[in-house]
């Protein structure tokens, strides 16, 4: 059993701070915001991540966990702090660290005995020895301490299992000593533990999720490509899948990688390697099909409804930029609705949780209550999340309720045959096989 702090209480800090309670360990999560923490104090908990109120009641209850906005309290006995502090993109797409530095002076000014900083939050490489100098820096009197890097590799909707069964765990630190005690806090997810330096360790964050949205593009390039030469990208994927080298994941050709993670760590990778006088042109071409990837419902629907989309009505099923979350930081659905709004037409949209942040984002999207509502009178719907409550719809059901039965599945959640059995017109990322029916 160790005494742990956590710092930040988003996505990545409530999830380990929730998940280190859960193995045993003693927890302190801290946030600046008060009205957070009385939240959380209250039992609630202020993001939807399935499993995780659950765990945060259950570990509450045994004594394990707490939350707090004092930084003092949170250390007073803890033996590691790990930094789970927000990092958007800044105006260059350079990750914005001003809360890392924030969480980094708090725990110089509060500590009174040896620490180990470990930095879960994603930080642009050489951010570990920037944050020991600031510690360094802003102690009032010199305490031992080391800083360790340990990035997160949970996907939101996924988190809790992710934490406990990780492919492995990176852990980067020049205190060889201080990382070993960190990887005995990992020894019960019994996985691959990779010790290296600082820098390598941030560096392999990065590197890990521009490869995968590397693998997003490539496959939304090829359904591009397939769309023309009337080949199927599903099948495609499926094809290359059993070749050992490439792998049956992150093959779902669709409008798009979105969420707070993949976006904003390709063009910080960007921006590093702009700076430091590197050509990153795999990188720019990864965010430029990214791009082209949200325009394919538009130009598709152009195509469809005679070039205007002005006062057409556009349905979107779903709003979240991926299932099982009520985030929309970079959904691809928002950036849709906002295409279509200006080139004039009437956007509707349901989602089971996603609702009320997409609302604030677009004040004139209109809300619909479930699917069939939302399909009164459009001429045109389009998915734009794969809820699995939207595979199985009644689809007679929702094409009576249209004005112009068209679908387009921007993340092909329906079979072709089926669609155009029930008399749709529909249209599929990257299935240009089952073009044949015309608009
Ligand atoms: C990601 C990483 O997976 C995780 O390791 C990291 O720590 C945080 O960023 P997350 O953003 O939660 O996690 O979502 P993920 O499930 O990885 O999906 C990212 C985006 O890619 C979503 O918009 C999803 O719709 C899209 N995607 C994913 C595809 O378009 N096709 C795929 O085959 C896979």
């Amino acid at each position: 059993m160790k005494t742990i702090a956590v710092a930040g209480t988003g996505y990545v800090g409530l999830t380990t701070g929730a998940c280190f309670a859960d193995l045993g360990n003693k927890v302190t999560c801290i946030d600046i915001i008060q009205e957070k923490i009385d939240m959380l104090r209250a039992g609630k908990v202020p993001i939807y991540e399935p499993g995780l109120a659950e765990m945060i009641e259950r570990n509450v209850s045994a004594g394990r966990l707490c939350f707090t906005t004092d930084y003092a309290e949170a250390l007073a006995d803890a033996d590691i702090v790990f930094i789970c502090v927000g990092t958007p993109s800044g105006v260059d797409g350079e990750a914005d660290l001003r809360y890392v530095r924030m969480a980094a002076e708090s725990i110089a000014q509060t500590m009174t005995h040896p620490l180990i900083v470990v930095n879960k939050s994603t930080v642009p490489v050489g951010t570990g020895d920037w944050v020991a100098d600031i510690i360094s820096r802003s102690q009032p009197a010199p305490v031992n301490f080391s800083v360790v890097s340990c990035p997160e590799f949970m996907r939101e909707g996924s988190a809790l299992y992710d934490f406990m069964n990780p492919d492995r765990v990176v852990l980067g630190s020049k205190d060889e000593e201080a990382a070993e005690k960190v990887a005995q806090l990992h020894l019960p997810l019994r996985t691959r533990i990779v010790l290296t330096d600082l820098r390598t360790a941030e560096m392999i964050k990065y590197a890990s999720n521009a490869f995968l949205a590397t693998k997003i593009s490539f496959i939304n390039e090829i359904a591009a490509i397939c769309e023309r030469l009337g080949a199927d990208v599903q099948d495609v994927a499926i094809g290359m899948s059993y070749d050992k080298r490439i792998g049956p994941h992150f093959l779902n050709a669709g409008l798009g990688y979105g969420g707070s993670c993949f976006p904003k760590d390709v063009k910080a990778l960007e921006h590093m390697a702009l700076v430091q006088g590197s050509h990153p042109s795999l990188l720019r071409a990864v965010m430029d099909i990214n791009r082209d990837a949200r325009r394919w419902p538009i130009f598709t629907l152009r195509e469809m409804l005679g070039h205007s989309l002005t006062d057409k009505r556009v349905g979107l099923l779903g709003l979240a930029f991926k299932p099982n979350t009520d985030d929309t930081r970079e959904a691809p659905a928002l950036e849709i609705a906002r295409m279509l709004q200006y080139e004039g037409a009437v956007v509707s949209a349901y989602d089971p949780v996603a609702m009320a942040p997409a609302a604030r984002d677009n004040p004139e999207l209109c809300l619909a209550n479930d699917p069939y509502e939302l399909a009164q009178g459009q001429d045109a719907i389009i998915v734009c999340t794969e809820w699995n409550e939207f595979k199985q719809l009644d689809l007679l059901r929702v094409k009576e309720a249209m004005h112009h039965p068209i679908i387009l599945d921007g993340r092909n959640i329906y079979e072709p045959t089926t669609m155009t059995g029930l008399g749709f017109i529909y249209r599929a990322v990257g299935r240009g096989a089952t073009f044949d029916n015309g608009a």
